[in-house]
C-alpha cells in the first residue's frame, strides 16, 4: 500500500488533474485505488458523481485533518494505493497529508514556472522532516507542458530544481484537451471518445508513463512502515 499526495500551495498548479490521471491509470492496471478528496472545492467528488461507479476506484469526500488517518486505517486492508488531492493551501490538512505520504508529488507548470507554491510545500516538508525526524519522499512533476515549450527551456527548469536538490520526475504531464475535458465529461481516458478528443492516445500514454515512474519511486515494501505506525499513533492521540 502506498499513499501519494498531490501538493502545491498555489491553486491551478495541476494537482487535481495529476491526481485523477494517476489514480485512474493505477485503477485501470488493476490496483484498488482510494482517492481522498481533501479539497473543499470537491473537484474529484464532482467528477466521481458525474462518472458513476468505475472499477477499482473509491472516492472519499469531506476529509479533515482528524479524519484523514482514520480513512486510511479503515480502508488500507482493501486498498493498494491512496491518492490524496489537496487544496492549494498550506494548512493542517496539507501538513497531515504530507506526514502520512510515501510520495508527495508537487506539480509545477512547465510554462509559467511560478514555483512559489511549490517552494512553500518544499519548506513545509523540510520543517516536518526536521521536527518529526521522518523523511518524506517528494518529487516535482512538470505539468501542462505544451509542445511550444522548448526542450532547452525545460532543461533549464529541471537544472534549477536539481541544483536545489529537488527531485524532478522524468515524465512531464503534457497540456492535453483530454485532461481538461475529463472533468466536464466524467469517465476516464479510456471511456472518452477518440473521435471527439484530439490526441487521446497520447494522453493515455502520458498517464501510463506517469504511473510507471511514480510506482518505480516507491520502496518495494511500504506496508506497516515505522513512519506510518508512529504517525497513526500520534494522530490517534491527537484526535
Ligand atoms: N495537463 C493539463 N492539460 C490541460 N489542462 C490542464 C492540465 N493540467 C491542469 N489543467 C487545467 O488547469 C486548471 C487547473 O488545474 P487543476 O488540476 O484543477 O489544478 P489544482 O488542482 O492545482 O488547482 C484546470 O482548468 C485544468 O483543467
Ligand atoms: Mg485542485
Amino acid at each position: 500500500m502506498a499513499i501519494i499526495s498531490l501538493a502545491n500551495a498555489k491553486g491551478g498548479a495541476g494537482k487535481t488533474t495529476a491526481a485523477l490521471i494517476l489514480a485512474t491509470e493505477l485503477a485501470r492496471q488493476g490496483n484498488r485505488v482510494v482517492i481522498l478528496d481533501a479539497d473543499p472545492q470537491r473537484w474529484i467528488t464532482t467528477w466521481a458523481e458525474l462518472t458513476g461507479p468505475i472499477p477499482n476506484v473509491t472516492v472519499i469526500s469531506e476529509v479533515t485533518p482528524a479524519s484523514l488517518p482514520y480513512h486510511i486505517l479503515d480502508l488500507k486492508s482493501k486498498t493498494d494505493h491512496f491518492v490524496i488531492d489537496l487544496a492549494g493551501a498550506r494548512d493542517a490538512l496539507v501538513t497531515t497529508a504530507l506526514g502520512v505520504s510515501d510520495q508527495v508529488l508537487i506539480p509545477v507548470q512547465g510554462c509559467a514556472m511560478d514555483a512559489r507554491g511549490a517552494a512553500q510545500i518544499l519548506d513545509l516538508i523540510r520543517l516536518l522532516e526536521e521536527k518529526a525526524r521522518v523523511s518524506i519522499q517528494h518529487s516535482v512533476v512538470l505539468t501542462r507542458v505544451s509542445a511550444m515549450v522548448t526542450t532547452r527551456g525545460l532543461q533549464t527548469i529541471k537544472g534549477l530544481l536539481a541544483s536545489r536538490g529537488v527531485h524532478v520526475l522524468n515524465t512531464m504531464i503534457a497540456e492535453r484537451t483530454a485532461y481538461r475535458d475529463i472533468f466536464d465529461c466524467g469517465g476516464t481516458l479510456y471511456t472518452m471518445d477518440p473521435q471527439r478528443i484530439s490526441n487521446l492516445d497520447r494522453a493515455q500514454e502520458n498517464a501510463q508513463a506517469l504511473a510507471a515512474e511514480v510506482m518505480s519511486l516507491l520502496p518495494a515494501r511500504i506496508v506497516g512502515s515505522p513512519k506510518s505506525r508512529t504517525f497513526f499513533r500520534m494522530a490517534a492521540k491527537a484526535a
